[in-house]
């Protein structure tokens, strides 16, 4: 089976975890982008969606299916639904690859249960390999990536045909590769503490609920 095979294969899973009547959370990403397909299928069933990037409201509303804004939203998600670049047995995750992190953070907050959905690559048992990535405000990307240094890691500017990649909500993103990540909620803490840091692709203090993990004999389910 490809990597795409496995990931359409979370994607079709993922689906009986959708409660009907209901708005829902939705990610960013590849796995992502093949579950908002699979949901286009049953969009009669939910009221809609609140999408953690321009990208998937595109897809979404490409689809049909209702966007919502977070603003307009007053109770709870049931339920958001997203990939990961890597996740613990434990449901710690790296995310942020797509650079859509901090929108993805405040969803998942926004929300009752985070089922994350990955190929079996992204299981690890320490997370770092995958440079960690860390949106900040512009103005002070080389001081906080001089702080993000004492961690151990190498930070560097996420670049995109030749400039600054820059996010949806207007900010830089610094990936930080060699790190070794042993305590994540910790080093999710501290990092949220540097002033100038917008968000860490760490969800550790509060990760994934349950992960639908797809193997070549078959999608496990992690809780
Ligand atoms: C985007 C993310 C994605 O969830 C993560 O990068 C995984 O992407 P993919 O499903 O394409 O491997 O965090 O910001």
């Amino acid at each position: 089976m490809s990597q795409d095979d496995l990931k359409l294969s979370v994607a079709r899973a993922a689906i009986q975890y959708i409660p009907e009547g209901k708005i829902i959370g939705v990610g960013t990403g590849s796995t992502a982008n093949f579950f908002i397909d699979e949901l286009a299928r049953i969009k009669n069933r939910i009221v809609g969606a609140v999408a953690s990037s321009r990208a998937t409201a595109d897809r979404l509303a490409s689809h049909g299916i209702k966007v919502f804004d977070l603003n307009d939203i007053t109770e709870p998600l049931p339920v958001y639904i997203d990939g990961a670049d890597e996740i613990t047995a434990k449901g710690a995750m790296i995310k942020g690859g797509g650079g859509a992190l901090t929108r993805e953070k405040i969803i998942a907050s926004a929300s009752e249960k985070f089922i994350c959905i990955a190929d079996e690559s992204k299981l690890v048992d320490i997370l770092g390999k995958f440079p960690l990535p860390v949106e900040v405000i512009p103005m002070a990307s080389q001081l906080i990536a001089r702080k993000l240094a004492v961690f151990g890691g190498k930070p560097v500017l996420r670049m995109k045909e030749g400039k600054p990649f820059v996010t949806d909500n207007g900010n830089v993103i610094l990936d930080v590769s060699g790190l070794q990540i042993k305590d994540p909620a910790n080093l999710e803490e501290k990092i949220n503490n540097i002033v100038g840091v917008v968000t860490v692709g760490l969800f550790a203090r509060t990760g994934a609920n349950l992960c639908l993990m797809g193997c070549s004999d078959g999608v496990k389910t992690l809780a």
